[in-house]
């Protein structure tokens, strides 16, 4: 049994629901085909918009989407994809399976999207294959209101108010994808695109600057020193690859070892916020600037028959359990997290949403993502708890993983984790600070450690309400079996 104390009474940060935030990118089936199949599609869509995946998204209350990449961002030019669809430029995707890009999908589709998920945008800029004033005449098109080259061409193209955009990235993995840039020359280079990304009339941007590949302290170390006082955000990028980067594994059929493995490798993400972090508050001892965890995920091989470069996989109750330990961890550290994206929205990696033809699932990760959206805004209450560990084929690791808030109406959310393959979970919490005369739940999880949901068995991995949770004189006890993600609710 795990003994843990619950203090409701200590608000720590709050939870920015921006770390619920998603990403889609330019890469395989997650823009063509996923969100976009074009006005003339036979699938139902609303200015080209796939209806059906709009309504299951905004169940989810998606707070913000970044686009168009990625490595694409760095190649993609914004002036390609506006104006008549049918008179777009038709370019190469380099970066993903070398298919054809008809750029059908550009700025005004984007908003668009964007509004009908009623989330806000993200977009990221193009530095490593970009001009400056390409960046510049972008921010214009998108926001000015008023008489420019750039507001006419917009209205010309028949938006006539500008959007608006608060978050802007100057550029995508600079050190890699987005230039191969060593940090101090992507530092001064940050400095001199940022200038021309202007705030027009009342939009307000909050500039991110491209961030560390994983444990890359240096890369943050360099660009807090040099150029700290003129970005908001700053981004981090970290996927939960089993196997190595050379030597990814599938997706499906994956052995106990490679379970604990995924578990190990998530976690790690709470000692890359940690380390980062602490470099962040040496030069921002305010945490003025956010962390921003713009893409994160477990990176599989492609599914087997599918074009290496789409990076389609399917996703299991393993993956679910990489996205509850990641929004735990992403809570523990709102402090500095501002903002997490999910890479990627439909069809691509870690993803929310498959859809095949005119068919769609909703994988294990997307059903995590709804039970937690309770967490959105809240405040992070503090946890204390020693967590029993997990041991298997030489690995040790805590078991549990743990966060709790509570809303504005005083209701307290718990999120836990059983990370254990193989063992249940007994844990009881003292609650300090909170009169709770009722708790309920919801639970996901399979006996099967792959299970997961197909185009014929969509249902094979969702949440059930949970009954083994039970409060008394201020004490909350719960079991969870194995392998399981369970959102509690205390009012
Ligand atoms: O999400 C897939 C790719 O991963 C992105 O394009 C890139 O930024 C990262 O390397």
């Amino acid at each position: 049994m795990t003994e843990a104390q619950l203090n409701a009474g200590v608000s720590k940060s709050k939870i920015s629901r921006h770390i619920y935030g998603h990403f889609a990118e330019h890469l395989g089936r997650c823009i063509y085909e996923g969100l976009w199949v074009g006005e003339d599609s036979p699938i139902p869509n609303t200015d080209g918009i796939r209806n059906d995946v709009v309504e299951a998204l905004k169940k989810l209350n998606i707070p913000v989407l970044r686009w168009p990449g990625g490595c694409f961002a760095d190649e993609y030019h914004w002036k390609d994809g506006i104006g008549r669809r049918e008179s777009r430029k038709r370019m190469v995707n380099t970066h993903w399976g070398g298919v054809v890009e008809n750029n059908h999908f550009g700025t005004h589709e984007f908003f668009r999207l964007c509004e009908l998920l009623e989330c806000e945008p993200y977009i990221c800029g193009n530095v490593g294959s970009g001009t400056v004033q390409e960046m510049s005449e972008w921010v214009e098109y998108m926001t000015f209101d008023g008489e420019s080259p750039m507001a006419a061409w917009r209205q010309e193209n028949g938006q006539e108010k500008p959007w608006t955009l608060k978050y802007f990235g100057v550029g995508n993995e600079n050190w890699g994808c987005g230039g191969n840039m060593r940090p101090e020359y992507y530092a001064d280079l940050y400095r001199r695109y940022q200038t021309y990304v202007r705030n027009y009339g009342d939009n307000r941007l909050y500039k991110i600057a491209g961030g560390a590949n994983v444990d890359d302290y240096n890369w943050t170390e360099v660009v807090m020193r040099e150029a700290g006082k003129m970005l908001d955000g700053l981004s981090l990028h970290s996927y939960t690859i089993p196997g190595s980067w050379e030597e990814k594994r599938l997706a499906l059929g994956f052995d106990e070892a490679e379970w604990i493995e995924t578990m190990q490798k998530s976690l790690h993400m709470d000692e890359l916020i940690t380390r980062h972090s602490e470099i962040m508050d040496k030069y921002d001892p305010e945490k003025r600037v956010g962390l921003i965890i713009d893409e994160w995920g477990t990176w599989f091989l492609s599914e087997p028959g599918t074009n290496p470069g789409f990076l389609y996989q399917q996703n299991t109750l393993r993956d679910a359990l990489v996205a509850g330990i990641h929004l735990n961890i992403f809570h523990n550290h709102s402090d500095r997290v501002y903002m997490a994206n999910l890479a990627q929205m439909v069809n691509v990696l870690q993803a929310l949403i498959l859809t095949e033809g005119d068919k769609l699932l909703l994988t294990p990760t997307y059903h995590v993502f709804e039970m937690y959206k309770v967490h959105q805004d809240n405040e992070l209450l503090e946890v204390a708890f020693e967590s029993p560990l997990y041991t298997y084929g030489g690995v040790t690791i805590p078991q549990l993983s743990i966060s709790a808030s509570r809303d504005y109406h005083g209701k307290v959310y718990v999120s836990i984790c059983n990370l254990s393959h193989e063992a249940d979970a007994s844990l009881s919490f003292i609650i300090n600070g909170l009169q709770a005369g009722r708790v309920s739940g919801q639970i996901l999880t399979h006996t099967d450690l792959g299970a997961h949901n197909t185009f014929e068995s969509p249902e094979t991995v969702v949440p059930s309400a949970y009954e083994d949770a039970e409060l008394a004189d201020g004490v909350l006890s719960c079991a969870l079996p194995p392998a399981s993600v369970v959102v509690l609710t205390l009012e």
